[in-house]
């Protein structure tokens, strides 16, 4: 065949199959669409998983009559004019290519009123006139019989329910990112939800609860912190409230729902000391910044991202989050119906939230509490000397049940912590500082360990010597894919050196940045306190076992045990009351 131009309609085709997989990528630009305009109500109606007919109607800026054509031509669009603004997209669409997309494989009907104008207008396919049509201010898309015209992607299409629970996954996503917008949900002319517009924190709150589960919102923690021209906000489950899928995990950098692996390892690596072995943590996060400072432009579905400085965007938010996570500690006791682990104001970390940027409370209720009840200092009352009058959050022992729990009392009710699992967590927070005050001790390796790797590994190991030197490696490049490691930390010496260094290698071209050194010393530190700690069955007396108490008040990540399991739960008297029927 000779070399010939393809039809305006055959490219758009070829586009569509890179943006539009099924249904649910229709729903998907055609909301974002209303999101760009401006729009603070959108409807979206299904019909038939979305094969059949999709709508989307918002009461955003609209379009003049005159441009109707144009937006259903390709390379058309008014979100971008020059190479600059291309920089730095502030808006979710700027190809203009998704509804010329969209119209080469479906019936595809636009119709609109822009703001301002006396009567609406709608055009039908690509390269027909605008006709008056009777439509709100605001624009409507009608796409009806997606893929009618490519017979094999249509065959590729599942159940309708299959494709309707795409959809309704990806409104859900949507919606988490647009609280201000009043947004409905229908199938088959049934409503699958309505939500009102979320303005205030309450709201927002509840929203997210519909949408991710009111358990998720219930033993969530409200992150909110500024630094380096970064933002994020949003939610973070308790380590406790781990899943076994990563389908709770919902992550925008300026209002966009990303999937990006450099935020899950940030992420993972925020969760690594708490988070029970293969379970994955939930979340609901908003990452802002200055657009120039993200690529958005690297992939058709424009679901992953690229950071200019993926370096300082990995640290803020794996430091943000571990912070986070290291205040859950027994310092105040839950309101009722919350979860039992509340985090504490940064105390031990010896700055104030204020000065942090930072915003730690469960429903805004752990600043009050703390003011009314200040933390004592543990080491200032001998457990002897207890006194009622004092409200320490996890109580009073009370005696030993099995050899395995301590019951004790606090001013909220019954307090029953996990012995070992307790004291396991104390062991570590303290292994871990102080072996990090002394420093990491190192020794040279009496035959030291040679590795072939790629010139790529010897590279990056070569630019980071000075970052293992800091923990405790001496490695040397012996050959252009050749590495000497000499000497190692004290207490790595027993591990496999040659698969640290390769997985640490990996993770550094990967992600610029690797923890596994420290995890991995972290994990040995965690053995060593799992098999210092007390074993279950062991007697402790009253004062051991307040000793115990007062100590997990004060540990960092003292709600789980290094296991990610918890190491205490309040059973409220209100709790009690009920599983006796008594009325109080
Ligand atoms: N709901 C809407 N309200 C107002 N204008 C719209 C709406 N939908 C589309 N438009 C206009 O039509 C143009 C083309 O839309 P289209 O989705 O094809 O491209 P885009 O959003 O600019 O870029 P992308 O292809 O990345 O989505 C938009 O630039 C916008 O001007
Ligand atoms: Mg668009």
């Amino acid at each position: 065949m000779r070399i010939q131009v393809l039809s305006s309609h055959l490219i758009n085709q070829i586009a569509a199959g890179e943006v539009i997989e099924r249904p649910a990528s229709v729903v998907k630009e055609l909301l974002e669409n209303s999101l760009d305009a401006g729009a603070d109500a959108i409807e979206v109606d299904i019909e038939q998983g979305g094969l059949r007919r999709i709508r989307v109607r918002d009461n955003g800026c609209g379009i003049p009559s005159a441009e109707l054509p144009l937006a259903l031509s390709r390379h058309a669009t008014s979100k971008i004019a020059t190479l600059d603004d291309l920089e730095r997209i502030a808006s979710l669409g700027f190809r203009g290519e998704a509804l010329p997309s969209i119209a080469s494989v479906s019936r595809l009907r636009l119709s609109s009123t822009a703001a301002g104008a006396a009567s609406g207008w709608s055009v039908q396919g690509e390269g027909s006139e605008p006709v008056p049509a009777a439509h709100p201010a605001g624009t409507t898309v009608d796409v009806a019989d997606l893929f009618y015209n490519t017979p094999a992607r249509r065959k590729f299409m599942r159940t309708e329910a299959t494709e309707f629970k795409h959809i309704e996954q990806l409104v859900r996503r949507l919606a988490l990112s647009c609280s201000p917008v009043a947004l409905t949900l229908q199938h088959n002319q049934r409503v699958v939800f309505q939500l009102p517009p979320a303005l205030s924190r309450e709201d927002e709150e509840q929203r997210v609860a519909r949408l991710c589960g009111q358990s998720f919102m219930e033993q969530a923690l409200h992150v909110e912190h500024t630094a380096a021209g970064l933002a994020l906000r949003g939610w973070v489950a308790l380590p406790t409230f781990s899943r076994s899928q990563p389908d709770l995990q919902f992550f925008y950098v300026n209002r966009r729902m990303v999937r990006d692996k450099l935020v899950t390892h940030a992420v993972r690596q925020a969760y690594a000391d708490v988070l029970y072995q293969g379970r994955h943590p939930a979340f609901v996060l908003f990452l802002e910044m200055d657009p120039a400072g993200v690529d958005v432009n690297a992939h058709p579905t424009k679901y992953e991202v690229r950071f200019r400085d993926s370096r300082l965007v990995h640290d803020f938010l794996s430091g943000t989050l571990k912070e986070a996570l290291a205040q859950i500690r027994p310092a105040a006791a839950r309101p009722a119906a919350r979860p039992p682990f509340v985090p504490a104001m940064p105390a031990s970390s010896g700055h104030t939230p204020a000065q942090t940027g930072m915003a730690l409370d469960v429903q805004g209720q752990v600043a009050g509490y703390a003011a009314l009840h200040p933390r004592p200092t543990p080491a200032a009352i001998p457990p002897t000397q207890v006194q009622d009058s004092v409200d320490y959050p996890l109580g009073f022992a009370l005696a030993q049940l099995h050899g395995v729990y301590i019951l004790a009392q606090n001013t909220r009710g019954l307090v029953l912590v996990d012995m070992h699992a307790a004291h396991e967590r104390i062991t570590y927070e303290g292994l871990k500082s102080s072996h990090a005050a002394q420093g990491i001790r190192s020794q040279p390796l009496l035959v030291p360990v040679s590795l072939r790797v790629s010139r790529r590994e010897a590279d990056a190991c070569e630019s980071q010597l000075d970052g293992f030197a800091a923990l405790g490696f001496e490695i040397d490049r012996s050959g252009p894919e050749q590495l000497l490691v000499r000497q190692v930390p004290v207490l790595l010496h027993d591990t496999d050196i040659d698969a640290l260094v390769r997985d640490v290698l990996s993770d550094l071209l990967e992600h610029g940045v690797s923890q596994r050194l420290q995890d991995t010393m972290n994990e040995i530190l965690s053995t060593m306190a799992c098999h210092g700690s007390v074993r279950a069955h062991r007697r402790l007396n009253i004062e051991e076992m307040n000793a115990l108490l007062r100590n997990l008040e004060n540990t960092e990540r003292g709600g789980q045990c290094n296991h990610g399991r918890p190491t205490w739960v309040q059973v409220d008297l209100a709790e009690l009351d009920r599983m006796f029927l008594r009325g109080r």
